[in-house]
């Protein structure tokens, strides 16, 4: 069953305020969502394998640590998951960028695919997905499936905030897919939005609404 981790360090708790308040700008959205997934990326990343290396430093020669094992792709959910990119990428600069480009119809709430592309060597990396919002869940466990046609085997799932029908979306669909969130809300309402959530993260986030 996938685990759920919920990232609430005050930092993120602070910043996801000011994001659900309703009179926040695109400008300010938008630095706010990059902060968090910076802040966000530091714990998802936390189990990575490390290696010892040597380096010389200007006193002596020393032992130390290094990244090793699969290397990274991020892919974000378009459009919303682009938001998230450049503060992921600030801590993995060398990450491979995929994209799925999902939309939920806004009647049947099902998503709807419109683009997919990925690094050639998926299969060989660790995978993680980028949304800020898991609502249904619906598109993302819909870009986890496309992600897995491609061998892909080491998947984690990054959203903002999620309601628990996503969650339980997610364990259900893909048990194998951890789960990271800043903040877990308490439903969704009749038109599939996120209660208290901080609205349409998209429009918000592009200033199209
Ligand atoms: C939003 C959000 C997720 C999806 C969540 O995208 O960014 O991708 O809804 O809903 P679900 O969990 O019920 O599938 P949206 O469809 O509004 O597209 P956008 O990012 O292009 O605005
Ligand atoms: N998509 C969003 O952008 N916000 C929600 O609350 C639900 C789906």
């Amino acid at each position: 069953m996938s685990k759920v981790h919920v990232l609430d360090h005050p930092l993120i708790q602070h910043k996801l305020s000011i994001m659900r308040n309703k009179e926040t700008g695109a400008k300010e959205f938008r630095e706010l969502l990059e902060e968090i997934s910076m802040l966000m990326v530091y714990e998802v990343t936390r189990d990575l394998p490390t290696e010892e290396v040597e380096v010389e430093t200007p006193i002596c020669k020393t032992r130390t640590r290094m990244l090793s094992g699969k290397k990274i792709a991020i892919v974000p959910i378009l459009r919303a998951g682009l938001g998230m990119v450049d503060g992921v990428t600030k801590l993995i600069p060398a990450a491979r960028i995929g994209h799925i480009g999902l939309y939920r119809d806004p009647i049947t709430l099902q998503p709807v695919e419109y683009y997919c592309k990925l690094p050639d060597d998926s299969e060989n990396r660790e995978l993680i997905v980028l949304d800020p919002m898991l609502a249904t869940g619906g598109s993302a466990s819909a870009a986890i499936s496309f992600i897995k046609q491609r061998n892909c085997k080491s998947i984690r799932l990054v959203n903002l905030i999620a309601a628990p029908e996503g969650i339980k979306r997610i364990q259900h669909d893909h048990p194998d897919v951890d789960i990271f969130v800043a903040a877990l809300d308490e439903k969704l309402n009749e038109h599939g939005y996120i209660v208290p959530g901080l609205g349409d993260a998209g429009d918000r986030l592009f200033g199209t609404k």
